[in-house]
């Protein structure tokens, strides 16, 4: 909530390593702006463009949380990570299904819109229930940030050295 309080915050200055809970929110932007796309697209290619890069997006950003942030920050609320956990457990299968399947079926798209709803509604609790929790208990975020930093460019890497279409 704080992020939005002043648009014109110079967000760039920011170290990521100090402050990993810029680097979900940029993920989280790069999400719901892709959501929007896919919703009001008329035109078909880019919608399945949308798609591919929202599916990328989140698999990487789902790694990074379940590997690195969740475990680093449990102790803060663990109900509340276990119920982030349950959902991206969901997710998860939701994204393998439709990235293993082709866009053209008719089927994919309710399985998106079915994907891009939940996927909202966990980036919001995320943000609005969890990050100002973690921001009041004042804890040490550089080492969590540091190694998410370095998880994140170890997945990029081998996904690229795996041929898998990249976000950018
Ligand atoms: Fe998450
Ligand atoms: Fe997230």
């Amino acid at each position: 909530m704080e992020a939005n309080d002043d648009p014109i915050k110079p967000v760039q200055t920011l170290d990521p390593v100090e402050h990993p809970l810029d680097l979900l929110i940029r993920d989280h932007d790069l999400v719901r702006k892709l959501a929007d796309k896919y919703c009001h697209t008329q035109d078909k290619e880019v919608q399945k463009q949308a798609a591919k890069q929202m599916l990328q997006a989140l698999h990487t950003h789902s790694r990074v949380e379940e590997s690195v942030f969740y475990p680093g920050v449990r102790q803060i609320d663990p109900a509340m990570i276990g119920h982030f956990e349950q959902e991206h457990l969901k997710t998860d299968d939701l994204v393998a299904t439709l990235q293993g399947m082709s866009l053209d079926e008719p089927h994919a798209d309710r399985l998106m819109r079915e994907l891009i709803q939940s996927t909202l509604h966990h980036i919001e609790q995320e943000e609005k229930e969890f990050f100002p929790k973690l921001e009041a208990a004042n804890m040490d975020m550089a080492p969590i940030g540091l190694e998410m930093q370095s998880f994140e460019a170890n997945l990029i890497h081998m996904q690229s050295q795996a041929g898998i279409d990249m976000h950018r």
